[in-house]
């Protein structure tokens, strides 16, 4: 019997119009979508699923401040802030839980600004360009983690 784990999915600005922004870069399924397919695959992984989804800075850095308390890991898509939060950024490292970024476009494939990301440094790694796959991919590497370098 694996012992059970939590994980905070936290999407960040514009990501709760997944589907219908720019569905050739993003694709055509929806947020919702994309937590009910994590919380499928964190069923197999026995690993439950918190998502939340916030087009604000400060409310996202509370949210990972809380995770203390209540999970063992992070899985983040930090959306533009990626490529521009330093307080984000410092968040993860002040709570040190391990965090796994992801984003569904390839971010290296696209405009210069995207090439930078201040969360990647204070991640245990970054999956980047599979589209929802990004999420699923992400989830697993951050389990796979929790459960052989952490508990
Ligand atoms: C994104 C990539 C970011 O550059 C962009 O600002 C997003 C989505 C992705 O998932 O591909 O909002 O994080």
């Amino acid at each position: 019997m694996l012992h059970p784990l939590s994980v905070l999915v936290l999407h960040g600005p514009n990501l709760n119009l997944l589907g219908q922004r720019e569905p050739g870069i993003y694709g055509s399924v929806s947020l919702a979508e994309i937590n009910r397919l994590l919380e499928a695959e964190g069923l197999k992984l026995q690993a439950q699923i918190f998502p939340m989804q916030s087009n604000h800075e400060g409310i996202l850095v509370d949210a990972i401040h809380e995770a203390l308390a209540q999970h063992q890991g992070i899985l983040i898509n930090a959306g533009a802030y990626t490529h521009t939060s330093v307080a984000l950024r410092d968040a993860i490292a002040a709570v040190k839980l391990p965090t796994v970024e992801v984003h569904l476009s390839n971010i290296y494939r696209r405009e210069d600004f995207r090439h930078h990301s201040y969360i990647a440094p204070v991640a245990i790694g970054q999956i980047s360009g599979f589209g929802v796959q990004s999420y699923l991919l992400g989830l697993q590497a951050l389990v796979h983690h929790l459960r052989n370098y952490k508990l």
